[in-house]
């Protein structure tokens, strides 16, 4: 295959391995292309010549590190993705649960924690709770898109309600829509690698969103994760899982309460 920069099998499982050691991500063996695609427009920026040529310079500058992990995270998201779950959230308030403390934790541009943030205000029936969400990615770019809540119309009409929520963009902001500041407000952001040992969360979280990330790590490190995720959650808390994470089998710590959805022994 004719490529702008030399790419050879070594450099795809030089680039598997540090993308492991960095942020847990497993890449399969059918993503030579896609890790190429992602690395070129880098290694072009700095002037390199061959994705080897790039792996020297991540291992000589760590700054470095941030854009590699960037370039790799894969950030499918959406708004009320996996629906029933936000409908869970709705009836845990409603049950007269206490919900003043969610983590998203990994939130990719924001679509996930501003859903909960619209959960949450719909089921107390208005913008002035005392519940606030942390919302948390490794990648900085998406992190910096989330936080400032502007979307392309299309991804936002599905929302019920939206007029409460969203400001239409005008002029040169046509067909895009800004999240309210009174919803923004609810929300903050921060930079957090699932795979650090410490996690700067305070414990006695009501909810952990943690959605379509564990698929990413191996089974070792899920369960890791896992316990140190639940450390901070109080005992009745609500986990929730993306569609294929599946923990039926860590009985001794979580409790299914529906689709991918779990309470804290
Ligand atoms: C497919 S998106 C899922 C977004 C959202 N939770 C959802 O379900 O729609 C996966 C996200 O996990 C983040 N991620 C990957 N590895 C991570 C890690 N080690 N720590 C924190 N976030 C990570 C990625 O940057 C990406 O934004």
């Amino acid at each position: 295959m004719d490529r702008e920069f030399a790419y050879t099998d070594a450099d795809f499982n030089k680039v598997r391995s540090e993308l492991r050691a960095l942020a847990g991500i497993n890449l399969a063996d059918s993503k030579v292309s896609l890790v190429y695609s992602r690395l070129a427009p880098r290694v072009r920026k700095l002037g390199l010549k061959a994705i080897k040529q790039y792996l020297t310079y991540l291992e000589t500058h760590p700054d470095e590190q941030e854009h590699f992990i960037n370039a790799l995270t894969t950030n499918l998201t959406s708004f009320f993705r996996e629906p029933h779950h936000f409908d869970l959230l709705n009836e845990f308030i409603q049950s007269g649960e206490r919900c003043e403390r969610v983590w998203c934790a990994a939130s990719s541009t924001g679509e996930e924690p501003y859903s909960i943030a619209m959960t949450l205000v719909k089921a107390f029936g208005q913008f002035d709770i005392s519940s606030r969400v942390i919302a948390s990615d490794i990648d900085s770019n998406v992190l910096n898109k989330a936080s400032l809540g502007i979307y392309p119309l299309d991804k936002v009409d599905p929302i019920e309600n939206k007029k409460n929520f969203f400001l239409r963009g005008k002029g040169p902001n046509k067909g895009q829509a800004r999240v309210v500041p009174q919803l923004r407000h609810l929300i903050e952001f921060r930079q957090v690698n699932l795979l650090d040992t410490q996690y700067p969360i305070q414990e006695g979280l009501d909810v952990i969103f943690c959605r379509n990330v564990m698929i990413y790590f191996d089974k070792e490190t899920q369960v890791q994760i896992l316990e140190k995720l639940l450390q901070k959650l109080r005992p009745g808390g609500l986990y929730i899982a993306g569609h294929s994470e599946n923990f039926n089998h860590l009985g001794h710590l979580i409790t299914p309460v529906g689709r991918t959805a779990y309470r804290k022994v």
